[in-house]
């Protein structure tokens, strides 16, 4: 399973790319905005930046809505870097573009995907990964996780090659349960990843170790 991380804040960027287990990178409009990251010059920059901290593959999202416009920024993101994975929404102009992107050799992480169907046409137009985004689903009582589920036995019986991405993860237990649904890679926030780590029963462990130690070394 691959571990990306869903941010374009570069100190956290950091951060998880120091534990050295991170395999790349979501970003979306929002989490840009964030950052106060304005302009398309500075925007690309800001991709360009992602790429050069880390190894893996960087999703940056188009903006535009229609296919022309899609094709059109797809193609200079593209440009930019060769860790650059275009995003682009699960619309049928969306479709339409990764299927095109598909036919160029452009990779591609079909977004805002929140059902089987949705995951069906990303899958049959080759998109490189498709995104359920399981917290928001959660967040109006369907579970999320039950859709990873789906679209990773789908995927597995027609033996589609797009990787499931399991996005909008909101803590830890998400991770866990994405994992036990097959899911290709998790995008998470940085807290849920430090989270992984936490267990008191390490840190009473460790505390012993260490007082053992010191009683017969001082
Ligand atoms: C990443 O690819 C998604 O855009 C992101 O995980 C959405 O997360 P949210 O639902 O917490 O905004």
């Amino acid at each position: 399973m691959k571990f990306f991380i869903d941010t374009a804040n570069l100190d956290q960027i950091r951060e998880a790319n120091d534990l050295g287990v991170l395999d790349g990178v979501t970003t979306n409009p929002s989490l840009m905005a964030k950052e106060n990251i304005r302009g398309e010059e500075n925007i690309k920059k800001h991709y360009v930046d992602i790429c050069n901290i880390v190894k893996g593959d960087v999703s940056a999202e188009v903006i535009a809505t229609d296919y022309e416009g899609m094709i059109r920024e797809g193609k200079e993101l593209a440009a930019l870097h060769p860790q650059i994975v275009v995003k682009v929404p699960c619309t049928k102009d969306g479709i339409k573009a990764i299927k095109y992107f598909t036919d160029n050799g452009i990779r591609t992480n079909c977004t805002l995907v929140f059902s089987v169907g949705q995951a069906l046409l990303a899958a049959k137009a080759g998109a490189t990964y498709v995104s359920p985004f399981i917290g928001r689903l959660d967040d109006i009582s369907t579970d999320g996780v039950e859709l990873i589920r789906k679209i990773v036995d789908v995927y597995n019986y027609y033996e589609f090659g797009t990787q499931v991405l399991a996005a909008s993860i909101r803590h830890t237990m998400h991770i866990i349960q994405c994992l036990e649904a097959g899911a290709d890679v998790a995008t998470c926030p940085l807290n849920a990843i430090l989270g992984l780590l936490k267990h008191p029963l390490t840190d009473i462990g460790l505390e012993k170790f260490l007082a053992d130690y010191k009683k017969v070394n001082g």
